[in-house]
């Protein structure tokens, strides 16, 4: 997959704001991919479209989630910054052809994570929360965590990400509970 191509595909679909963020976390994931020995071009493609359908209207997201992620998303179908991540993963499929498990997950699963996440998963998921314009409480310890323990890192964002949704009386996704759980007994 030709990562200009993506880029320049990319560009149609997002306001310049997004297509910055994904620039961003494109870098910062590969940035990580030197550190931890990932494959890069993975994390390249993964990174690039994570956010492909963020601006898709709210009833594209629910159709296409109600039409290909039945089950998954039954219990969210409202929630549509959940539901991004699954239509992305969906047109990296249907439309870019992408056959790759990890690059799928990492695009599927970077808003919530999930229990035995694999590497080039963990990448997508930190650089989306650490990307240089990140700024929430907590986001420079979870920046240096990044660079030595990726399981520790999501663990103290997860935590973070837990706080902020039960005092704003949120929704919290199964997945990301169960990411929780899995990192704190392994880190
Ligand atoms: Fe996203
Ligand atoms: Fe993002």
């Amino acid at each position: 997959m030709n990562i200009d191509f993506l880029k320049k595909e990319l560009a149609t679909v997002l306001s310049k704001k997004r297509y910055e963020h994904s620039i961003r976390v494109l870098n910062t994931a590969l940035a990580l991919g030197e550190i931890y020995n990932a494959n890069l071009n993975e994390i390249a493609i993964a990174s690039l479209l994570h956010d492909y359908a963020k601006e898709f209207t709210r009833e594209e997201l629910i159709k296409i989630s109600k039409e290909h992620f039945t089950e998954e998303t039954k219990d969210y179908i409202t929630n549509v910054e959940i539901l991004h991540s699954y239509v992305a993963s969906y047109i990296a499929k249907d439309k870019f052809k992408i056959d790759n498990t990890d690059i799928l997950n990492a695009i599927k699963f970077h808003t919530t994570g999930r229990k035995n996440m694999s590497l080039v998963e963990k990448i997508v998921y930190v650089a989306d929360a650490i990307e240089p314009k990140r700024d929430y409480p907590y986001v420079e310890e979870i920046r240096d965590l990044a660079l030595v323990n990726l399981n520790k890192a999501i663990l103290l964002e997860v935590n973070k990400k837990i706080e902020h949704l039960i005092k704003g009386n949120y929704v919290i996704h199964i997945n990301s509970i169960e990411m929780r759980n899995w990192l704190l007994k392994i880190s």
